[in-house]
């Protein structure tokens, strides 16, 4: 059986763009950006990006177009006593399948209130904590969202993947382009007279602060750099070997990588700039929580503020905007382990697809039982209190990734010489110019730092 390939170069970039933009740019990404002193955030953001995270990217990309393999059988090809690091290259994405469409079908929820004109029972106080732990609505939602993402699978690497892609990325791009433009014009006055403007939240977001900054609070900057990138560029989870295993020999692998760091990067900066803007301006610098809450509690509280008209649209927009990062990184999330039954086991692309969406739809209402008939509390490591959703992202973001991504660094820069990948990446483009800075970085700097954002998860650095 011929292997699938995507169609061309666009096809690709598009492909991987859409795994790496994801639910962390639209809110995870402005968030840490609005607490970690804006503009100081984004340029070590940006410098790190385009050292550490191109070499990460590469390598993985590099390893998928070499091997012809999905993930699990991978590593195996590139060491035989390495084989095992592609079974953790698959248990990642399969804990991570669950959870992330469990929340990919709250965005399709939110998507339905506003599209038919919910908006003020959307912001009611307690409606998301009310939808989350009831017992059937986000079962519903996310069989919802879980069908969706398994027909596109199952319809295959080009006529999927690569054609949903093609539609949906540029779509998004105008529509965060759109909503950020709007979102700078805004001006609000509160019951106390005071007025904010967008362009006043703008400036928090872009421009530097160094107030209160000392080395120790620098090298938190860093580490939320570190981790959210990480996270962004959907490294360490088998995805990028499952799409670089796609590609022609002939496509070039260092230009395509750059184009999904851009594409990545570009959104989550332009996600600042339509989030941070609104929110400053209709609530001043307290509206900026955390997590969930900045997205399904407090925007739809801009939004209403904008006016029912006006905030039903955008709201529609918007949603529409986070389904499609949510759709598109779930997609590659179950690819990759659809990619890996098949090359593994010889599965056709049917059998595979079905045994890995019974999978992550039965756990997925699992997951989400964890808010209601599964309710309990525990303590991670970090102090905060977690539910099975937590559990999961955390022992796979925090502890299973770095894991990875560092033993990876490990197999490429020290077992088998960082010229694996060189002479891949030069396969097709020709000399390859950062390949001095490629073997620095993945024998020494992105081992390093890895081992910093795993010893975080452990509360080294609080
Ligand atoms: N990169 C995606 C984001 O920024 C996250 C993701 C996680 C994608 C897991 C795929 C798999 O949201």
């Amino acid at each position: 059986m011929a292997r699938n390939t995507f169609s061309g170069h666009l096809g690709f970039v598009l492909a991987a763009a859409g795994s790496a933009v994801g639910l962390g740019n639209i809110w995870r990404f402005p968030y840490l950006a609005a607490k970690n002193g804006g503009g100081l955030f984004l340029l070590v953001y940006m410098v790190l990006v385009f050292t550490f995270g191109f070499a990460l990217l590469l390598t993985e990309v590099a390893i998928g177009r070499k091997t012809q393999h999905g993930p699990l059988s991978a590593y195996k090809k590139l060491h035989p006593n390495w084989g095992w690091l592609g079974l953790l290259a698959t248990i990642i994405p399969a804990i991570i399948l669950p959870y992330y469409s469990l929340i990919g079908g709250w965005v399709v929820k939110y998507f339905t209130v506003f599209a038919t004109g919910q908006v003020a029972e959307a912001t009611q106080d307690g409606f998301f904590g009310g939808f989350i732990t009831a017992q059937y609505s986000p079962i519903v939602f996310h069989t919802i969202f879980f069908g969706t993402t398994a027909l596109i699978i199952y319809a295959g690497v080009n006529k999927g993947i690569e054609r949903i892609s093609k539609i949906l990325m540029p779509l998004l791009l105008l529509l965060v382009i759109g909503i950020a433009i709007y979102s700078c014009t805004l001006s609000y006055t509160d019951e106390n007279g005071v007025t904010r403007t967008g362009m006043q939240g703008l400036a928090i977001y872009l421009i530097p602060d160094f107030t209160g900054m000392t080395p120790g609070r620098f090298l938190g900057v860093v580490m939320d750099a570190l981790g959210q990138l990480f996270y962004s560029l959907s490294v360490a989870m088998g995805i990028m070997v499952a799409y670089g295993s796609y590609l022609k020999k002939s496509d070039n692998l260092p230009k395509s990588v750059t184009r999904v760091q851009i594409f990545d990067t570009g959104v989550a900066v332009l996600a600042g700039m339509m989030i941070i803007p609104a929110v400053f301006a209709f609530m001043g610098r307290d509206g900026f929580g955390a997590g969930p809450g900045l997205m399904f509690v407090s925007l739809p509280k801009v939004f209403l503020a904008m006016g029912a008209t006006t905030g039903t649209v955008i709201g529609i927009l918007f949603f529409a905007t986070v389904f499609f990062a949510a759709l598109t990184s779930c997609m590659s999330i179950l690819e990759a382990i659809v990619a890996s039954l098949i090359d593994e086991f010889r599965w056709t692309r049917k059998k595979a697809t079905i045994v890995a969406s019974i999978y992550g739809w039965v756990l997925g209402i699992f997951v989400a039982l964890g808010y209601n008939l599964l309710y309990f509390e525990y303590e991670l490591p970090n102090g905060s209190k977690a539910q099975i959703l937590d559990i999961f992202d955390y022992v796979s973001n925090n502890i299973m990734m770095p894991i990875l991504a560092f033993l990876t660094c490990i197999l490429i820069g020290w077992i088998l010489k960082p010229d694996t990948v060189i002479d891949e990446a030069e396969t097709g483009a020709g000399r390859f110019v950062g390949k001095a800075l490629y073997v620095v970085l993945i024998r020494f700097v992105c081992p390093v730092l890895l081992a910093l954002v795993f010893l975080k998860a452990f509360g080294l650095f609080t």
